[in-house]
């Protein structure tokens, strides 16, 4: 149903959404308002795709093809034909609701409508629209053509089908694609990855250990483990019981402050703000540092490939070659 998708913004998701479903042999158009940024775009793309050839990920050809199938355009009306989109521009609720508002009377009816937001409310975006049936939360994780989860995240108003046919999709391209029954502010991953780092700064914080220890113990502990069993599964193993009596006196004590630590908005004020800045928690180096996420983008990459191999993931590869 849905041939030709446009994606629109080409900044960090956009490109790498693009990306994912261009590997997967789909038309895309590529929409971004900014002419430098949709200039910039195809040397983007075309320089993954070329790291991709060069370990072994994929084939040049194959390489060539997908970028083929990518139209890039900084006109909006370029979307008008699609009957799937998916916006990944700026996390603000007007401009989001202004982009669905004007997309809503430039295409067909039936058109379905993805939001990638990290966390705005998907009623929210929906109340000014005139078919919020067919509008729905699509989640990807950076970098989007490379992390397999996408939560899919339905709106009071959302239609059941449209769900079911976002979900299918995705399964059938080799994204593992959850549905997220409820619009909370979070969804289910962020809320969980701010949970444990709320924990993390705070025992940083407290002289617990060095940011290094921490993150070590969570590597090669908790992590570790759960690219094979996630937190509700490992409880069961663990024993429930056990996990009752452990919060009868831990839970007290854990982090539950509900505004940011003064640690980390200290570092916000300073301009120390990762990575970007060359400071966050740890110091980067601005030479080193777009190797160092290169070399984990590609670790990541092949043990995904190491899992569908195992058949861990029943899904077909994100990486046909
Ligand atoms: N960066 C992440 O790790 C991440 C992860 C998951 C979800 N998200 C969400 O994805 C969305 C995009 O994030 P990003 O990091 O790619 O942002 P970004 O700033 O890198 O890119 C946004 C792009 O949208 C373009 N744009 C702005 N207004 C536009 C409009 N009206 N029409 C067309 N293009 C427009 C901009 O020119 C820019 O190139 C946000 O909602 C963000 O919260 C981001």
């Amino acid at each position: 149903m849905e041939g030709q998708i446009t994606v629109i913004g080409a900044g960090k998701m956009g490109l790498g959404i693009a990306q994912f479903f261009a590997q997967n042999d789909k038309e895309i158009v590529l929409v971004d308002l900014n002419e430098r940024v949709i200039e910039e775009a195809p040397d983007k793309i075309k320089e993954e795709l070329i790291h991709l050839v060069n370990i072994g990920i994929l084939k040049e050809e194959k390489a060539k093809e997908i970028l083929n199938r990518i139209n890039f355009s900084s006109n909006l009306n370029d979307a008008s034909s699609s009957k799937l989109i998916f916006e990944a521009i700026p996390e603000k609720l007007d401009l989001k609701r202004n982009l669905f508002n004007r997309l809503e009377k430039i295409c067909d009816i039936s058109t379905i409508f993805a939001t990638n937001t990290s966390g705005i409310s998907i009623n929210e975006i929906s109340t000014v629209l005139k078919r919020p049936e067919r509008f729905i939360g699509a989640h990807f994780f950076m970098p989007a053509a490379i992390i397999p989860l996408i939560e899919v995240v339905k709106s009071d108003r959302t239609d059941h089908g449209v769900a079911d046919y976002i979900i299918t999709l995705f399964k059938t391209l080799g994204k593992e694609a959850v549905l997220v029954r409820k619009d909370i502010p979070g969804f289910i991953a962020n809320r969980i990855q701010h949970a444990m780092a709320r924990e993390a700064i705070s025992l940083l914080e407290k002289g617990v250990a060095s940011a290094e220890d921490i993150d070590t113990v969570i590597k090669w502990s908790l992590g570790i483990r759960m690219i094979f069993t996630g937190p509700l599964e490992q409880r069961d193993f663990n024993g429930l019981d056990i996990h009752s009596d452990i919060a009868a006196y831990l839970y007290e004590d854990l982090e539950n402050r509900t505004v940011a630590s003064p640690l980390l908005l200290q570092k916000v004020e300073k301009g120390e703000i990762g990575v970007k800045a060359n400071k966050g928690f740890y110091e980067w180096d601005e030479d080193t540092k777009q190797q160092h996420i290169q070399a984990k983008n590609d670790a990541l990459l092949k043990m995904i490939k190491y899992l569908e191999k195992e058949s861990m993931n029943n899904n077909e590869s994100n990486y046909k070659e």
